[in-house]
């Protein structure tokens, strides 16, 4: 039982916290979003997969591939890239641009498979219940002005501070 606690926690606890981070961050880059969803709680799902697309907290999920599809030989390892392809310009319109409002995120950022993410439904809860408990306490919550910090790191990846401001 401490097993499967400590697994959980390990694979649910960074992901979320970072996640988390940079849904905040997308969210007071764009107040006119904010506020839409401040006064339409229903719209917060699509805001937060749409977070996800642009900026997944996990940027590499391994594969092993068994057989050899095209150039990769079966065996080899294969690092799949979220945060890639959820900036691909083929499948999302203006890819880099966060719009909470875009009719089809996608759900790439949880994995896929036998092994996708199982956390998924529990992670949206703290996302949007979170975001209400913050929006409630700190009804003007914003970005402080000055230096943005960049999200960081190239396997789990997000703003390590986000300076804000309350009015
Ligand atoms: C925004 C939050 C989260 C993201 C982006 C995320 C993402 C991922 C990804 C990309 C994988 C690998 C999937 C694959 O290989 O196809 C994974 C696996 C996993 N996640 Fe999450 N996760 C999140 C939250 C959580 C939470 C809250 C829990 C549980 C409390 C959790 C538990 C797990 C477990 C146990 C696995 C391993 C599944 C397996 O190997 O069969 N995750 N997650």
């Amino acid at each position: 039982m401490t097993g499967v606690a400590g697994v959980l926690l390990g694979a649910g606890g960074d992901t979320t916290a970072r996640a988390l981070a940079s849904y905040l961050a997308n969210l007071l880059d764009h107040p006119a979003q904010l506020e839409a969803i401040r006064a339409r709680p229903d719209l917060a799902g699509g805001a937060w997969a749409e977070s996800l697309r642009r900026d997944p907290p996990l940027q590499v999920v391994p594969r092993r591939a068994l057989e050899t599809v095209g150039p990769i030989p079966a065996g080899a390892t294969v690092a799949c890239l979220p945060g890639a392809a959820g900036r691909d310009p083929g499948r999302f319109a203006d890819p880099d641009r966060y719009d909470a409002f875009r009719a089809d995120p996608g759900d790439l950022a949880y994995g896929a498979g036998r092994h996708g993410c199982p956390g998924t439904s529990l992670a949206a809860l703290v996302a949007h219940h979170g975001l209400r408990a913050l929006l409630d306490v700190l009804p003007g919550l914003c970005r402080a002005p000055g230096d943005r910090p960049p999200a960081q790191g190239l396997i789990s990846r997000s703003p390590r501070t986000l300076p804000v401001r309350f009015r």
